[in-house]
């Protein structure tokens, strides 16, 4: 059985049918991983898999990051349901962190190794909204002018979870879960090049917030402008979510975010996610003295 890949309406993505990612042979994964590096998103329909099949098909692209300081988190639920059924409610810290999602942003730039891919699966979806949207970075970097890409050329941002989270009101406790940076947020360059392809792509969504050499005010303002001109169409794909569906996305290019849904109806989602190479996702650690003590804003981007 051959997979069948259609590629997406958009400037990247496809869709593989005819293909079966719990028991995949290594013919099969060699045309999966040249799919992921050509398409840069793929989805797989139909595929309900178990968390022990995410994490085995997730383990090919490389090393898996524990989504909590918990050597089993390999697969955590994305989900808006506590285990005995009842709903989040919006006080709740996770909640404020599935909020978080849906703003635009790259997984895991905010701590010292930046994530290579997202994996994620549907196992309950509501039944409007809650679909996921992913914008091609590469794309957007290729529609700058070329004032602005010189202008950005040489421009680093910081990245820090405790600041993204700060916007919608959420204070999260430093020094004791995920997200934790001890010795400054990690500077990140607002342009990448993509370490299989080449490809230069803009690095940056919700978790990016001052620039070194630049004044908040033109740091925040120049943020805000690159990610409203990247995330339109053709550069951007919405997913709406069938139960069973499967989506990868590679980090290193590509950005994400939830859309939003009635919380009073359950969303299940299933994560796992791969962490990237120490020698193009590892950050230079930033010296940002402001790091920590972020103030609640009202501003989610
Ligand atoms: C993630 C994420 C978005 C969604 O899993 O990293 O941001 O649609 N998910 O749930
Ligand atoms: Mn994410």
């Amino acid at each position: 059985m051959k997979p069948t890949i259609t590629p997406i309406d958009a400037t990247f993505g496809a869709t593989v049918a005819n293909i079966d990612l719990a028991n995949l042979d290594d013919a099969t994964w060699k045309i999966v991983e040249d799919a992921f590096h050509t398409y840069a998103a793929l989805v797989f329909p139909d595929q309900h898999l178990s968390q022990e099949a995410q994490v085995e098909f997730s383990s090919r692209f490389g090393d898996i990051e524990l989504l909590r300081d918990d050597p089993n988190a390999k697969a955590v639920p994305i989900s808006n349901q506590n285990p005995d059924g009842s709903v989040l409610k919006p006080d709740e810290s996770r909640f404020k962190s599935l909020r978080g999602n849906e703003g635009w942003h790259i997984d895991s730039t905010y701590m010292p190794l930046a994530a290579k891919a997202g994996v994620l699966s549907a196992i309950t979806v509501p039944p409007e909204g809650g679909e996921t949207e992913l914008p091609d970075m590469r794309a957007g970097y290729d529609a700058l002018d070329e004032a602005t890409k010189t202008r950005i050329a040489g421009l680093s941002a910081y990245h820090s979870l405790y600041q993204s989270q700060a916007r919608l009101g959420h204070i999260v406790q430093s020094g004791t879960s995920y997200g934790y940076h001890n010795k400054g947020a990690p500077l990140r360059p607002l342009v990448k090049t993509h370490p299989v392809t080449g490809r230069k792509t803009l690095y940056a969504g919700r978790h990016a917030y001052r620039i070194p050499g630049l004044d908040d005010a033109e740091a925040e303002a120049l943020l805000e402008e690159l990610l409203e001109f990247t995330c339109q169409a053709p550069r951007i794909y919405q997913h709406k979510w069938t139960p069973g569906d499967l989506m990868i996305w590679d980090n290193r290019c590509i950005m994400h975010r939830a859309r939003p849904y009635d919380f009073n109806q359950p969303r299940i989602m299933q994560a796992t996610r791969i962490s990237g190479d120490p020698a193009s996702e590892l950050a230079a650690t930033g010296q940002d003295d402001r790091a920590s003590g972020f103030e609640p804003s009202a501003t989610n981007r």
